[in-house]
């Protein structure tokens, strides 16, 4: 059918389970940057969904901006070269700035991040992502901050994609093998 949810296998992380992360991240962002005005950055596409829930969980003044990165090449494989395609307004020199992603995997877009605040004299940059993937992990970033691990399995929905699609699936779920299958020599 034409079902978003039809290319499922299992749900991971229910919408009251993405909640109670949300609720749990930002009570402790809230008392780590309380009085700091932190720049709050979120990664274009797949934390945007993330983002706007996070902030509101945050009590907290803040200026909000976004960014986008991707790593070259298609597919699953992350070539670990890493291109920055929008970049944000504000002037990061002396700011505290909190990066949210949907997800940390290799790190490649992690550390490209890090590395160009940083650069432009950030006074710091901590990262708070929905889902911390290690099995891949390449670059040695630190992930702050997370809702929760999750195994080396391929997860859409809440802003996670697979072929730029499923996004908009309000929980997180565990995409079939058959999808991933169909898809594999085209
Ligand atoms: C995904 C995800 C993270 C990044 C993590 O973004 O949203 O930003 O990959 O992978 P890494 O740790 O291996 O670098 P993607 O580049 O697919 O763009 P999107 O957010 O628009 O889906
Ligand atoms: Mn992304
Ligand atoms: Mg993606």
């Amino acid at each position: 059918s034409d079902n978003i949810t039809d290319i499922i296998d299992h749900v991971l992380y229910s919408q009251e389970d993405i909640q109670a992360m949300c609720k749990r991240l930002g009570k402790q962002l809230t008392a780590d940057y309380a009085g700091k005005n932190p720049l709050v950055v979120g990664v274009l596409k797949g934390a945007v969904f993330f983002m706007t829930d996070l902030v509101r969980e945050m009590d907290v003044v803040m200026q909000n901006d976004f960014m986008d990165v991707s790593s070259y090449g298609d597919g699953f494989e992350s070539s670990g070269k890493v291109r920055l395609d929008i970049d944000i307004q504000a002037d990061v020199k002396g700011r505290d700035v909190l990066l949210v992603e949907d997800i940390v995997d290799t790190g490649h877009t992690l550390k490209f991040m890090e590395d160009l605040l940083t650069k432009r004299g950030a006074k710091s940059v901590k990262c708070c992502a929905l889902l911390n993937k290690t099995a891949r992990r390449v670059d040695n970033v630190t992930v702050d901050y997370y809702g929760a691990m999750v195994k080396n399995e391929f997860v859409v929905g809440y802003g996670l994609d697979y072929l730029n699609k499923y996004r908009n699936i309000p929980f997180i779920g565990v995409l079939k093998q058959e999808v991933i299958d169909s898809n594999s020599n085209k």
